[in-house]
Formats: structure tokens, sequence, C-alpha cells
């Protein structure tokens, strides 16, 4: 066996990332796949996730057994966002934006032919053409739900075989990895790194294999006693994933043998292209250092000088190109407060925070998306086709953050001073004064050693979501929104009784604060005296009144001078993006055609026949000017 000193130097070809997306799908086609565009970044009928996470993700139905227009064999290269890792980005590893290179059998070819084509497009010269001896594979090494993966072990060797290389079956941290013509160069995982599927659910999964490439690095000992492919010390690289769809979990927890057996790969191109390169990480690859070379050329900032700077610049490149790719989809969204407008918002207003840490004081996101749009924009022509909505949309998240950013943080500063730390109940001012995403302050909090109270920051929002109309459900982990039905009917009543209180006492009810619980609802609205008890019964004729024709009640979603010109009520500041929602209770009976319009997030019943019976059962004063009314509804 040789050393590692004897590795044989890396001499590769050196393919740019452009030509890597293309000799994957030209090698495909040529095996008899239909190559499919890359499907949207917002998943089309996966309520479950905000973005596409792998190529296999918009291929779901067809895994599961619905025939696909294109046929057994497809191959795509498709765009992926991964937001679990915002936080992480920044070291040198994690992209929340990457594009995966994929090929799939549906019910067609098996391990055989994945792998034996996995190694022909490795490792010929026409294709990739790395040397054999730097790629390495993991297997599923079998447990009580399905054995070890005695095929892929064989057709793995087979392949090494006819490579002049004689592969062994090797133990993690046991056995040394071989360096040469023989040793271990197959290693056996349980389920936690060598089985893909639907984790803890039910649905088509399997044993997968994984193929690595050895950069030839030496072992940090602080990762194990001993390398192997899957050690995360930076010796190995995983390129590419075979998943052999085998099995269905099943609701009792059995794994059934599938009836159509699938592949599904993916391969990483920006790892790829790391490898491809010879470079150290993923920010050394062509397609990074072009716009590490814009910012420098415009900003005057460079790349690889020194560490901080360094992650500053990853973040903000990063995070401005996954903002570009998803404000310039073909379902594209813009920042908000919710779902994916959210991660939008989070992401550019990251970038920004980290462009004022290196001493950048003008706009930055407009430069960095057009040298994303620039870069990219061949293989995704969208991008092209969106650029204005790109810029436009970007710039003025950047301008409406960068107003409050310097306050904000000011306000942080005096919180820390004061407090040696920020607790929820501020996080949530610097959130709804200052703008600051929750992850953003936790983020200023750890680094100075601290931690926010997320419960209490989630409580405060909470309390404030009918004020700040910002509430959905899942902006947060924790989930802030209730949706509760009798929260539901409680808020469309809050409607109804703002219309009844305008017609009643007259234009000037503007609302002040609102808050609602499953049990009641309690409006603030502004007004001076106190209610006689016949405007109270007449407020409550009209809400019942509007009840028992049973209205139907639908949003649309506008801008807010359109909004304001549709006659709306609610709050009109242009504060949280493009458009907002504008709920609408119709009635015919109506001058204006309708009893109630509102700027609101929602959610709301269909139609006010749900509400039951409502009553007013306290009207008092809250402050100078502001009266409170708590109401019920019975059904
Ligand atoms: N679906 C598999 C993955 O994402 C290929 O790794």
């Amino acid at each position: 066996m040789t050393s590692d000193s004897s590795l044989i130097p890396i001499v590769m070809k050196k393919l740019s990332t452009d030509e890597i997306r293309q000799t994957f799908l030209d090698f495909f086609k040529q095996k008899g796949h239909a190559i499919l565009p890359s499907a949207s970044l917002i998943p089309e009928n996966d309520p479950t996730v905000l973005f596409t996470t792998a190529g296999m993700h918009p291929l779901v139905p067809y895994l599961l057994g619905q025939p696909h227009p294109m046929g057994k064999r497809l191959a795509s290269v498709q765009k992926c966002v991964r937001t679990g890792d915002i936080e992480e980005v920044g070291d040198n590893r994690h992209l929340t934006f990457f594009e995966m290179l994929g090929n799939w059998s549906l019910g067609d070819y098996f391990k055989q032919d994945a792998i034996s084509w996995s190694a022909e497009l490795l490792t010929k010269p026409e294709w990739f053409d790395i040397d054999p001896h730097r790629l390495y594979a993991s297997v599923f090494q079998g447990d009580e739900d399905a054995p070890r993966d005695e095929e892929s072990i064989a057709f793995w060797q087979a392949q090494f075989e006819v490579r002049g290389i004689s592969a062994e079956v090797g133990a993690p941290e046991a056995d040394e990895p071989a360096t040469g013509d023989a040793g271990p160069r197959i290693y056996a995982y349980p389920k936690k790194q060598n089985w893909w599927g639907p984790a803890g659910q039910t649905g088509p999964c399997g044993p997968d294999t994984e193929i690595y490439f050895d950069t030839g690095k030496p072992h940090d000992p602080a990762f194990g006693p001993k390398c192997h492919p899957a050690c995360d010390c930076g010796r190995f690289i995983e390129i590419w994933n075979n998943v052999f769809m085998q099995y269905d979990k099943r609701e009792d927890g059995k794994f059934a043998v599938l009836a159509q057996q699938n592949v599904d790969t993916g391969m990483g191109l920006e790892r790829m292209a790391c490898v491809m390169q010879g470079v150290p990480t993923v920010f050394d690859t062509d397609a990074y250092r072009k716009l590490f070379e814009v910012f420098s050329r415009v900003f005057g900032v460079d790349y690889g000088k020194d560490a901080n700077t360094d992650r500053s610049l990853r973040i903000v490149l990063d995070h401005l190109k996954t903002a570009t790719f998803i404000i310039g989809d073909p379902r594209g969204v813009a920042p908000s407060n919710i779902g994916q407008g959210y991660i939008v918002r989070r992401l550019i207003r990251r970038a920004v925070r980290e462009s004022k840490r290196l001493g950048v004081t003008v706009p930055i996101t407009a430069t960095v998306a057009q040298a994303v749009i620039d870069g990219c924009g061949e293989a995704y022509p969208e991008l092209v086709q969106n650029a204005q909505r790109i810029l436009d949309e970007m710039a003025k998240e950047e301008a409406k953050f960068a107003a409050t950013l310097e306050r904000g943080l000011k306000e942080f500063d005096k919180m820390m001073a004061e407090g040696g730390t920020v607790n929820g109940e501020q996080a949530f001012v610097l959130y709804s004064t200052y703008g600051f995403p929750i992850e953003l302050t936790e983020e200023l909090v750890r680094e100075r050693g601290g931690q926010v109270d997320r419960g209490v920051f989630e409580a405060e929002f909470k309390k404030h979501q009918e004020l700040s109309r910002t509430a959905s459900a899942g902006t947060f982990k924790g989930g802030l929104a209730d949706n509760s039905e009798e929260v539901t009917r409680l808020h469309t009543a809050t409607h109804l009784l703002h219309q009844a209180l305008r017609t009643v006492l007259g234009d000037h009810v503007a609302q002040k604060g609102s808050n609602i619980t499953a049990e009641r609802l309690r409006f603030d609205f502004v007004h001076s005296e106190k209610m006689t008890p016949e405007q109270i019964a007449a407020v409550e004729e009209l809400v019942n009144r509007a009840i028992s024709k049973d209205l139907p009640m639908g949003f649309e979603e506008m801008t807010v001078p359109e909004a304001k010109d549709a006659g709306a009520i609610g709050l009109f500041e242009d504060k949280y993006g493009a458009k907002v929602k504008v709920y609408t209770v119709t009635d015919p009976d109506e001058q204006r055609g309708f009893y109630s319009k509102e700027i609101c997030g929602g959610p709301h019943v269909t139609h006010t026949g749900e509400l039951g019976r409502f009553k007013i059962q306290k009207e008092e004063a809250v402050s100078a000017g502001v009266r409170r009314i708590k109401a019920v509804l019975s059904h």
C-alpha cells in the first residue's frame, strides 16, 4: 500500500461551473435521459416546505408511480435553496443557494447501471476524467429494516476492478482508507449516513451510495482516530449521492419492497466545481470568484486578505445570490413578512448589515444582483427576463432597511449597555420599530455571548400581531399564528365591528389595537366619548345583520395606493412590502357593493354566516380619546 504523499498529483481537467453543468446533462442525454428544465424554487404542490431543496423534490409524484410525460429516464439541473443554514453561512462550506445535478430512473434502470454510469461520467477522459484512485464509495451497512447493500458493494468493486483497483470494504474509524491499488475503498455506514427518504414519515426511501473525492489533505485527528470518507476533517468531499428507492416506509413503520424501483441522484454543482478546479472551497470556484471581483472593483473590498472580511463577503454574496434567484424565479417572491418573502427579507437585511461591517456605506444589492444575473443568466434566462424586478425589489428593501439600521444598531447598543443583553421584549421593539428580523438580533446578541429569549419574543409578537398585521402561519419555526377556528371567526367579527362602529359613530373611528383569544375579541379605537346603550345596540344589530346575510368574504392582493383607491380601511403605511392583502365582505345591498373592506393579513372565514351571534360585553376607556370594546360570539 502506498502512503498519502505518493498519491498521484492532481492533474484535473479544469472545467468551469458552466462546463460541468453541460457535461453532466450531455452525458445523461447520451444515456437516453430526457433533460428537464429546472423547476421553480417555490414548490408548487407542497405546503410543507418553503423552497425546493433537492432535484427530486419536483419529481415526487413520479417517484410514487405517476407516469412522467418525458419518460422513465430524466436528468436536470435544479436550483435549490436550503434555509436551515442561513446563520451558518459565513464559514466556507455552507451555501443557501446551490444547484443540484441529478438523474432519475422511474422504474427503469437500477443499481448496476446507476453505479456504472456514475463511474463512467466521473472517470472517463472524455467526461470528468477524475483519477479513480481519488474516488471512494459509501454504502448502507444494513439494520433490522433492510439488509446491507451487497449489490452496491459488488457493483462498485466491479467498477474499481476494471480500473485496476481492488476495492475492499472498510470499517469507519478502524480501517485506514486505501491510497493505492488495494485496500479499503468502500465503507458501510448506518441509516443516518446512507439512507435517503422522508425522515420519520411514510413514503419511498432506500439505501444510498455516496461518492467521495479524496483531496489528499492529511487527516485531522481531532475528528477521530482514523480518516474515512464520511469523516468531517475535510480530507474527503462528498460529490454525488445515488439513492436507490426500493422501499416504501409504511404507517406501521415497516419497510415494504416497492413495485417501482427508482434511482434518484444528486450532485452538488458547486462542490463538483470545487473538486474539478482544485480549489479549497466553493467560494474559490470561478462562479464565486467573479462575484468577488465585481465587489472588489465597485466597492474596493478584496476577498482573501483577512478572515473577518472574507466571512462578511461570503455572507453578502451568498445571500444576495439566493435573494436574486428567489425574486427572479418565474414564481418569484418579493421581500415581505410572510413565508418565502420573509426569507428574502432576512437574506437581504443580513447582507446589507454585513456590507456595513465591511465599511461600505453605499447601496450594494443592485450591483451584486446584476453580477449574479450576468453570471447565471445564460443557464437561468428567467434572471435576465426578470432583471428589472430583481433590481427594483432589492434596492427597495435595502433602502427600507438602511434607513433604520443605524438607529436600530444604536438602540441595540443602548440596550446592551443598559441590560447586558437584549431580552425578548426589546427584541420585539427592534423588530417592530427598526425592522430587525429576530434572527439578526439573535446573531448580534450571540456575538456578544448572550442569548435572546425566543419564547418571550414570540409571545410579544403574538400580542401585537393584530396591530402589526404581519402574522402568518409558519413564518417562524415556533409557528406564531393561531389559526384555530374560533380565533378566525373572532377575527372576522372584528372587521364587521370596525365597520359598524364607523357607520354608527362616524368615520373618525380608526383601529388603535386589537387582541383576540379563543374566547373573545378586544378592539381599541379612536372615539372620545362613552358609547350610549343605543349606540351599542345599533352596532350589535349591524354586525348581526351582516352575519345573518351570510355574506361572502375573500381577499385580493394589491398595493397600498390601490387598496386606498378601492376604499379599504386599515393600516396604510407601506411598511411591509409591495403588496398587501385586502379582505372584503361583499354585500350587494350596500351602495359601495361591500359591507367591509380592510387591509389585513388574515385569516378569515369565507362566509359571515359561520360567526354565530355577536354580543358586546364591555365598552370602556383605555386612554384619552381611545375606547375599548370586548365582544364575544355564541353559536
Ligand atoms: N435526493 C438525494 C439528495 O438530495 C439525491 O441527496
